[in-house]
Protein backbone atom coordinates (compact mmCIF):
# COMPACT_ATOMS: atom_id res chain seq x y z
CA UNK A 1 0.00 0.00 0.00
CA UNK A 2 1.43 3.12 -0.88
CA UNK A 3 0.41 5.95 1.73
CA UNK A 4 0.66 9.69 0.66
CA UNK A 5 2.90 11.97 1.66
CA UNK A 6 2.50 15.15 3.52
CA UNK A 7 5.07 17.84 4.25
CA UNK A 8 4.66 20.12 7.10
CA UNK A 9 6.66 22.28 9.20
CA UNK A 10 7.59 20.87 12.56
CA UNK A 11 7.05 22.25 15.63
CA UNK A 12 8.41 21.41 19.21
CA UNK A 13 5.62 18.38 19.41
CA UNK A 14 8.03 16.68 16.34
CA UNK A 15 10.90 16.28 18.57
CA UNK A 16 10.50 12.79 19.47
CA UNK A 17 9.93 11.44 16.19
CA UNK A 18 12.50 13.55 15.14
CA UNK A 19 15.15 12.00 16.96
CA UNK A 20 13.84 8.52 16.43
CA UNK A 21 14.00 8.75 12.60
CA UNK A 22 17.50 10.51 12.98
CA UNK A 23 18.52 7.15 15.11
CA UNK A 24 17.25 5.11 11.82
CA UNK A 25 19.27 6.73 9.47
CA UNK A 26 22.07 6.63 11.73
CA UNK A 27 21.66 2.84 12.29
CA UNK A 28 21.91 2.51 8.32
CA UNK A 29 24.58 4.88 7.25
CA UNK A 30 26.89 3.18 4.81
CA UNK A 31 29.63 4.91 6.16
CA UNK A 32 29.23 7.68 9.45
CA UNK A 33 31.34 10.56 8.32
CA UNK A 34 28.41 11.66 5.85
CA UNK A 35 26.01 12.59 8.43
CA UNK A 36 27.04 14.40 11.28
CA UNK A 37 24.04 13.47 14.07
CA UNK A 38 22.63 16.28 16.35
CA UNK A 39 21.81 16.34 20.23
CA UNK A 40 18.06 16.72 21.71
CA UNK A 41 19.26 20.54 22.14
CA UNK A 42 20.10 20.56 18.54
CA UNK A 43 16.21 19.95 17.30
CA UNK A 44 14.75 21.81 20.21
CA UNK A 45 16.66 24.95 19.24
CA UNK A 46 15.69 24.62 15.48
CA UNK A 47 11.86 23.49 16.41
CA UNK A 48 11.31 26.93 18.13
CA UNK A 49 12.52 28.94 15.26
CA UNK A 50 9.29 29.03 12.70
CA UNK A 51 9.36 27.21 9.13
CA UNK A 52 13.05 26.04 10.28
CA UNK A 53 12.30 22.20 10.29
CA UNK A 54 10.10 20.92 7.91
CA UNK A 55 9.11 16.94 7.46
CA UNK A 56 7.31 15.02 5.37
CA UNK A 57 4.92 12.08 7.14
CA UNK A 58 3.50 9.20 5.59
CA UNK A 59 0.24 8.50 7.19
CA UNK A 60 1.47 9.97 11.04
CA UNK A 61 4.95 8.42 10.73
CA UNK A 62 7.93 11.15 10.26
CA UNK A 63 9.73 9.61 7.28
CA UNK A 64 11.82 12.60 6.23
CA UNK A 65 13.18 16.17 7.46
CA UNK A 66 15.48 19.13 6.62
CA UNK A 67 16.51 21.85 8.74
CA UNK A 68 17.90 25.80 7.87
CA UNK A 69 19.95 27.90 10.46
CA UNK A 70 20.71 31.85 10.10
CA UNK A 71 24.28 31.52 11.22
CA UNK A 72 24.64 35.12 11.45
CA UNK A 73 28.27 36.10 11.18
CA UNK A 74 29.53 33.28 13.45
CA UNK A 75 32.49 31.26 12.69
CA UNK A 76 29.83 28.66 11.20
CA UNK A 77 28.89 30.79 8.55
CA UNK A 78 29.83 29.01 5.52
CA UNK A 79 30.06 32.21 3.31
CA UNK A 80 33.23 32.70 4.77
CA UNK A 81 34.92 29.43 3.41
CA UNK A 82 33.72 30.75 0.03
CA UNK A 83 35.06 34.06 0.48
CA UNK A 84 31.40 36.13 0.07
CA UNK A 85 31.98 39.51 0.64
CA UNK A 86 31.69 41.04 4.17
CA UNK A 87 28.23 42.40 4.32
CA UNK A 88 26.80 39.61 2.14
CA UNK A 89 27.33 37.03 5.26
CA UNK A 90 24.30 38.67 7.18
CA UNK A 91 22.38 37.69 4.24
CA UNK A 92 23.66 33.62 4.22
CA UNK A 93 21.16 31.02 5.54
CA UNK A 94 22.20 26.99 5.63
CA UNK A 95 20.26 23.97 4.52
CA UNK A 96 21.23 22.26 7.53
CA UNK A 97 20.51 18.84 7.62
CA UNK A 98 18.22 16.57 5.97
CA UNK A 99 17.83 12.80 5.87
CA UNK A 100 14.83 10.21 4.37
CA UNK A 101 13.84 7.33 6.45
CA UNK A 102 15.80 4.34 4.59
CA UNK A 103 12.67 2.41 3.42
CA UNK A 104 11.36 5.81 1.88
CA UNK A 105 14.41 6.86 -0.53
CA UNK A 106 14.10 7.07 -4.13
CA UNK A 107 10.96 9.40 -4.02
CA UNK A 108 12.92 12.87 -4.60
CA UNK A 109 12.04 13.77 -1.10
CA UNK A 110 15.50 15.69 -0.16
CA UNK A 111 14.64 17.44 -3.71
CA UNK A 112 11.16 18.21 -2.65
CA UNK A 113 12.64 19.48 0.79
CA UNK A 114 15.11 21.41 -0.22
CA UNK A 115 13.25 23.16 -2.98
CA UNK A 116 10.56 24.27 -0.37
CA UNK A 117 13.33 25.52 2.41
CA UNK A 118 14.99 27.40 -0.69
CA UNK A 119 11.71 28.87 -1.27
CA UNK A 120 11.53 30.00 2.63
CA UNK A 121 15.39 31.22 2.26
CA UNK A 122 14.22 33.92 -0.08
CA UNK A 123 10.68 34.72 1.55
CA UNK A 124 12.47 35.90 5.07
CA UNK A 125 15.20 37.65 2.59
CA UNK A 126 17.64 35.97 2.51
CA UNK A 127 19.71 36.07 -0.61
CA UNK A 128 22.60 33.04 0.12
CA UNK A 129 21.91 29.62 0.43
CA UNK A 130 25.04 27.28 1.48
CA UNK A 131 25.28 23.50 2.61
CA UNK A 132 28.27 21.09 3.10
CA UNK A 133 27.90 17.79 1.69
CA UNK A 134 30.86 15.17 1.88
CA UNK A 135 32.31 13.37 -1.23
CA UNK A 136 31.54 10.39 0.28
CA UNK A 137 27.80 11.35 -0.17
CA UNK A 138 27.13 11.22 -3.97
CA UNK A 139 23.63 11.09 -3.73
CA UNK A 140 22.98 14.01 -1.20
CA UNK A 141 25.16 15.81 -3.47
CA UNK A 142 23.65 14.87 -6.99
CA UNK A 143 20.30 16.15 -5.04
CA UNK A 144 21.50 19.69 -3.95
CA UNK A 145 23.32 20.14 -7.65
CA UNK A 146 19.54 19.46 -8.94
CA UNK A 147 18.34 22.04 -6.86
CA UNK A 148 20.56 24.61 -8.34
CA UNK A 149 23.18 24.79 -5.97
CA UNK A 150 26.82 24.79 -7.04
CA UNK A 151 30.42 23.54 -5.31
CA UNK A 152 32.65 26.54 -4.22
CA UNK A 153 35.08 25.16 -1.85
CA UNK A 154 36.42 21.73 -0.37
CA UNK A 155 37.69 21.41 2.35
CA UNK A 156 38.15 19.36 5.89
CA UNK A 157 35.09 20.62 8.35
CA UNK A 158 34.07 18.45 11.78
CA UNK A 159 36.35 16.06 12.88
CA UNK A 160 38.64 16.94 9.92
CA UNK A 161 36.09 14.95 7.59
CA UNK A 162 35.98 16.90 4.00
CA UNK A 163 33.19 18.59 3.07
CA UNK A 164 32.19 20.44 -0.59
CA UNK A 165 30.58 23.92 0.60
CA UNK A 166 27.60 24.63 -1.85
CA UNK A 167 25.92 28.18 -2.19
CA UNK A 168 23.05 29.46 -4.29
CA UNK A 169 22.62 32.67 -4.60
CA UNK A 170 18.81 33.25 -4.74
CA UNK A 171 18.21 36.01 -6.72
CA UNK A 172 20.67 34.90 -9.43
CA UNK A 173 18.21 32.26 -11.33
CA UNK A 174 19.77 30.38 -13.93
CA UNK A 175 17.59 27.67 -15.82
CA UNK A 176 20.40 27.04 -17.79
CA UNK A 177 22.77 25.75 -14.91
CA UNK A 178 19.34 23.38 -13.37
CA UNK A 179 18.96 21.92 -16.82
CA UNK A 180 22.73 21.02 -16.28
CA UNK A 181 22.09 19.39 -13.36
CA UNK A 182 20.48 16.76 -13.99
CA UNK A 183 22.31 13.78 -14.13
CA UNK A 184 23.53 12.13 -17.44
CA UNK A 185 25.26 9.47 -18.28
CA UNK A 186 28.28 8.82 -20.29
CA UNK A 187 31.09 6.53 -21.50
CA UNK A 188 34.33 6.15 -23.09
CA UNK A 189 36.29 8.73 -20.68
CA UNK A 190 38.88 7.10 -20.24
CA UNK A 191 41.21 10.56 -18.23
CA UNK A 192 40.65 11.29 -15.04
CA UNK A 193 40.43 14.84 -15.55
CA UNK A 194 38.46 16.33 -19.18
CA UNK A 195 38.38 19.25 -20.77
CA UNK A 196 35.38 20.06 -23.44
CA UNK A 197 33.34 22.70 -24.64
CA UNK A 198 29.52 22.57 -24.09
CA UNK A 199 27.36 23.78 -26.90
CA UNK A 200 27.09 27.26 -25.72
CA UNK A 201 30.95 27.78 -25.47
CA UNK A 202 31.46 27.25 -21.72
CA UNK A 203 34.59 25.10 -21.23
CA UNK A 204 34.39 22.09 -18.71
CA UNK A 205 35.99 20.17 -17.13
CA UNK A 206 35.07 16.41 -15.88
CA UNK A 207 36.95 14.83 -12.92
CA UNK A 208 36.57 11.80 -10.32
CA UNK A 209 34.90 13.08 -7.18
CA UNK A 210 37.53 11.14 -5.47
CA UNK A 211 40.12 13.48 -6.64
CA UNK A 212 40.06 16.15 -3.84
CA UNK A 213 43.39 17.97 -5.54
CA UNK A 214 42.68 18.04 -8.81
CA UNK A 215 39.55 19.44 -7.82
CA UNK A 216 41.03 22.17 -4.99
CA UNK A 217 43.21 22.91 -7.83
CA UNK A 218 39.98 23.78 -10.22
CA UNK A 219 38.50 25.41 -7.64
CA UNK A 220 41.67 27.50 -6.89
CA UNK A 221 41.20 28.48 -10.44
CA UNK A 222 37.41 30.05 -10.11
CA UNK A 223 35.85 26.62 -11.57
CA UNK A 224 32.51 25.31 -9.76
CA UNK A 225 31.28 22.39 -9.51
CA UNK A 226 27.57 21.81 -11.48
CA UNK A 227 26.82 18.63 -12.57
CA UNK A 228 27.54 14.76 -10.99
CA UNK A 229 27.15 11.83 -13.39
CA UNK A 230 27.97 8.40 -13.65
CA UNK A 231 30.41 6.73 -15.98
CA UNK A 232 32.50 3.56 -16.58
CA UNK A 233 35.11 4.31 -14.36
CA UNK A 234 33.17 5.88 -11.49
CA UNK A 235 31.31 8.90 -10.68
CA UNK A 236 32.65 12.49 -12.12
CA UNK A 237 31.66 16.07 -11.49
CA UNK A 238 31.78 18.80 -13.71
CA UNK A 239 33.37 22.22 -13.30
CA UNK A 240 33.25 25.47 -15.04
CA UNK A 241 33.94 28.73 -14.61
CA UNK A 242 30.77 30.63 -14.18
C1 LIG B 1 20.63 11.67 0.98
C2 LIG B 1 19.17 11.24 1.20
C3 LIG B 1 18.49 12.30 2.04
C4 LIG B 1 18.49 11.13 -0.16
O1 LIG B 1 17.21 10.54 0.02
P1 LIG B 1 16.10 10.63 -1.13
O2 LIG B 1 15.62 12.03 -1.29
O3 LIG B 1 15.07 9.62 -0.86
O4 LIG B 1 16.94 10.20 -2.42
P2 LIG B 1 16.46 10.28 -3.92
O5 LIG B 1 14.97 10.15 -3.99
O6 LIG B 1 17.08 11.46 -4.57
O7 LIG B 1 17.09 9.02 -4.56
C5 LIG B 1 17.97 9.13 -5.67
C6 LIG B 1 18.44 7.78 -6.03
O8 LIG B 1 19.38 7.33 -5.10
C7 LIG B 1 18.93 6.15 -4.49
N1 LIG B 1 19.27 6.32 -3.12
C8 LIG B 1 18.78 7.23 -2.27
N2 LIG B 1 19.43 7.12 -1.10
C9 LIG B 1 20.34 6.16 -1.26
C10 LIG B 1 21.32 5.61 -0.42
N3 LIG B 1 21.50 6.05 0.82
N4 LIG B 1 22.11 4.63 -0.90
C11 LIG B 1 21.95 4.19 -2.16
N5 LIG B 1 21.05 4.68 -3.01
C12 LIG B 1 20.25 5.65 -2.55
C13 LIG B 1 17.47 6.08 -4.73
O9 LIG B 1 16.99 4.76 -4.76
C14 LIG B 1 17.35 6.75 -6.07
O10 LIG B 1 17.66 5.87 -7.13
P3 LIG B 1 16.85 6.02 -8.50
O11 LIG B 1 17.14 7.42 -9.00
O12 LIG B 1 17.46 4.96 -9.33
O13 LIG B 1 15.43 5.83 -8.16
C15 LIG B 1 19.10 9.85 1.89
O14 LIG B 1 19.87 8.93 1.17
C16 LIG B 1 19.58 9.89 3.33
O15 LIG B 1 18.83 10.19 4.25
N6 LIG B 1 20.87 9.58 3.55
C17 LIG B 1 21.46 9.58 4.88
C18 LIG B 1 21.55 10.98 5.49
C19 LIG B 1 22.25 11.93 4.58
O16 LIG B 1 23.21 11.59 3.89
N7 LIG B 1 21.78 13.20 4.57
C20 LIG B 1 22.34 14.26 3.75
C21 LIG B 1 23.54 14.82 4.39
S1 LIG B 1 24.24 16.12 3.39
Amino acid sequence: MTLPFEMKFLDASSLADLLELQSIVSANLPCPEIFILHEDEYFQEALRVDRSVLGVTAGEKLIAFSIIAIPGLSDENLGKDINLPKDELVNVAHLQAAAVHPGYRGNGLQRKLTFAHLHVISEIGYNHACCTVSPKNPVSLGNYLYCGLKIEWLCPKRNGWWRFILHKEILKENPLLREKSTDRRQSGMEDNLMAHRDENGIEIREIAISDIEGQLDLLSKGFKGFRISSHSDGLKLSYARF
